[in-house]
């Protein structure tokens, strides 16, 4: 008698501190749509029915008239920002009160991801920040350059010689873009040949799919990571598993010992990294560190690029105004420049660099960012003139990929029009509506080489074929719940028709 009289006293007093729990907000004075018991308001992506980005989105377009949205993951209160000025806030002006991305991986366990910059905290990661920022110059750059181009004209000539990308069957952008992206990280990165052109399943291509393809091992830890946090900081689990671990380290060991015993010298990443090695004074960099860094620009650099390349591939096929004059800007360039396509001139097309930019906007290969408050903010919404004290602590999640498609910051969003990242009405863009890479101190440590590889493979691309989707694409697009960066089912099939 007295047991059952006990589980129920138990369950009722969980039950009503988690009830309690969910008054936070309401108290603040915050709304937001009603959470669940034990899951809050992310139920949809325990299930794996939708993917959190898909939810923020959603909430993003529902609560309109809302400056900020109080949500509850689990029982933890999360707060989504809608306001642009509070993201420049928490992104730009009081950068020191959010300097965290919302995430916990400890060093000790996994080294890899642990030392990404992406993990770091604190002075940790404004050392290491101000230490990989070199690698990233522009004159660094144009020393990795010819790798890229090398790469694009073999690119080209893989298209050329798959009978299934120019018959009609379709060859699928996302597979494509990868085996590109991967052969620069080979060149740029380790300054190894990747071979994802000449061989089906070579070591890097393997690599590659163990380390981020949907489905793999790692992709669903960063995805519990995201959903639960608390999960990961209780039980630290390795996002970069010991084989892949193994697999790199190997590979800059040999590459790094080769190099000393043969006296090489090579404009690349590793290079930077193991000068750097040399040279830092103010923190020890290690053996670890120079391979964590160069693990990290592995994954950094293929995966989210080549997510973009197939979204402009895909929207070119589906825009062939666009990609006509895409072609005829590049084009030019070739004309003028004896078939080749130098550095400086592809930094600065216009066309290009809009079309980029376009399908970053309605495209972005993330759809939230997730901050966490590292020290107490006061934010007074416009509609409620009340202030609010954001805590210390409090996950913030910044929905770019609603902003980015809210008629409100772009006429017509669902539209193509890369005129809107031209001239004038470039300028006019609202400040933090249009943040595929973040924004400032914390924002994408490696968007040069990103869209610099982008933009290079692109150019060799339409210059040599015509595009159109292939009826093989799902349309309308639906995305996996459970990757992490916005992978269509089924994949973005293209046809590829030779220019002669
Ligand atoms: C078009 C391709 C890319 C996109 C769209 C992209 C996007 C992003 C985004 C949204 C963030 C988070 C920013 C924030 O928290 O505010 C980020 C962070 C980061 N990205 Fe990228 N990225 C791209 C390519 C790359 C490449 C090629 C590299 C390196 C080779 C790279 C390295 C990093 C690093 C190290 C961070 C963490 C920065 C920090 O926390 O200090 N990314 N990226």
């Amino acid at each position: 008698m007295i047991l059952p009289a006990l589980i129920v006293l138990v369950v009722g007093v969980v039950y009503y501190l988690v009830r309690l729990k969910y008054h936070y907000w309401k108290k603040l004075g915050v709304i937001g749509p009603k959470p669940k018991f034990l899951v809050g308001n992310l139920g949809g992506c325990f299930l794996l029915k939708t993917s959190p980005g898909e939810l923020y989105t959603n909430i993003y377009n529902e609560y309109r008239h809302t400056s900020i949205v109080g949500l509850y993951r689990a029982f933890t209160p999360i707060l989504l920002v809608r306001d642009p000025e509070l993201i420049k806030e928490v992104t730009i002006k009081s950068f020191s009160h959010f300097r965290d991305n919302d995430i916990d991986i400890d060093q000790k366990v996994d080294p890899m991801f642990g030392k990404n910059p992406f993990s770091l905290k604190g002075d940790e990661w404004k050392v290491v920040r101000a230490q990989l920022t070199p690698c990233f110059t522009s004159g660094k750059m144009k020393g990795l350059y010819p790798y890229l181009e090398e790469n694009s004209a073999q690119l080209v000539r893989f298209v050329q010689s798959r009978p299934e990308a120019t018959n009609g069957n379709g060859y699928e952008a996302k597979e494509l873009a990868t085996r590109f992206t991967l052969n620069n990280v080979g060149d740029c990165v380790f300054g190894i040949k990747a071979k994802c052109f000449e061989e089906e399943n070579s070591e890097f291509r393997r690599l590659a799919r163990d380390f981020l393809s949907p489905g793999s091992w790692p992709i669903f830890i960063f995805f519990v990571a995201t959903i639960l946090p608390a999960v990961t900081k209780i039980f630290p689990i390795r996002f970069v598993t010991k084989n892949i671990e193994k697999k790199i380290t190997d590979i800059v060991t040999e590459t790094l010992k080769y190099r000393e015993e043969n006296n090489i010298v090579r404009n690349d990443f590793l290079q930077i990294l193991s000068q750097l090695k040399k040279t830092s004074k103010e923190y020890d960099f290690t053996d670890i560190d120079v391979t964590a860094h160069a693990a990290g620009f592995f994954g950094d650099g293929y995966e989210t690029s080549s997510v973009v390349m197939s979204f402009i591939l895909y929207q070119l096929s589906a825009n062939p105004e666009a990609q006509s004059k895409l072609r005829e800007e590049v084009n030019k360039v070739f004309e003028e420049n004896g078939n080749k396509l130098p550095y400086e001139i592809l930094q600065a097309l216009p066309y290009l660099d809009a079309v980029v930019n376009e399908t970053l906007r309605i495209n972005p290969p993330a759809y939230s960012l997730q901050k966490r408050c590292t020290e107490a903010f006061t934010y007074t919404p416009s509609e409620t003139n009340r202030s609010v004290v954001i805590e210390k602590d409090t996950p913030i999640i910044l929905p770019l990929f609603g902003l980015q498609n809210d008629p409100e910051y772009f006429e017509s969003p669902e539209s193509f029009r890369p005129e809107r990242f031209i001239g004038d009405n470039k300028e006019k863009i609202m400040k933090c509506t249009f943040l595929p890479f973040g924004e400032g101190p914390r924002a994408c440590l490696g968007q040069r080489f990103g869209l610099l590889q982008i933009k290079v493979g692109l150019s060799y691309i339409v210059k040599n074929f015509e595009l159109s989707v292939n009826n093989k694409t799902k349309l309308p697009l639906k995305y996996d719940p459970t990757n992490i960066l916005i992978t269509p089912i089924g994949g973005l099939w293209i046809d590829f028709k030779k220019i002669t």
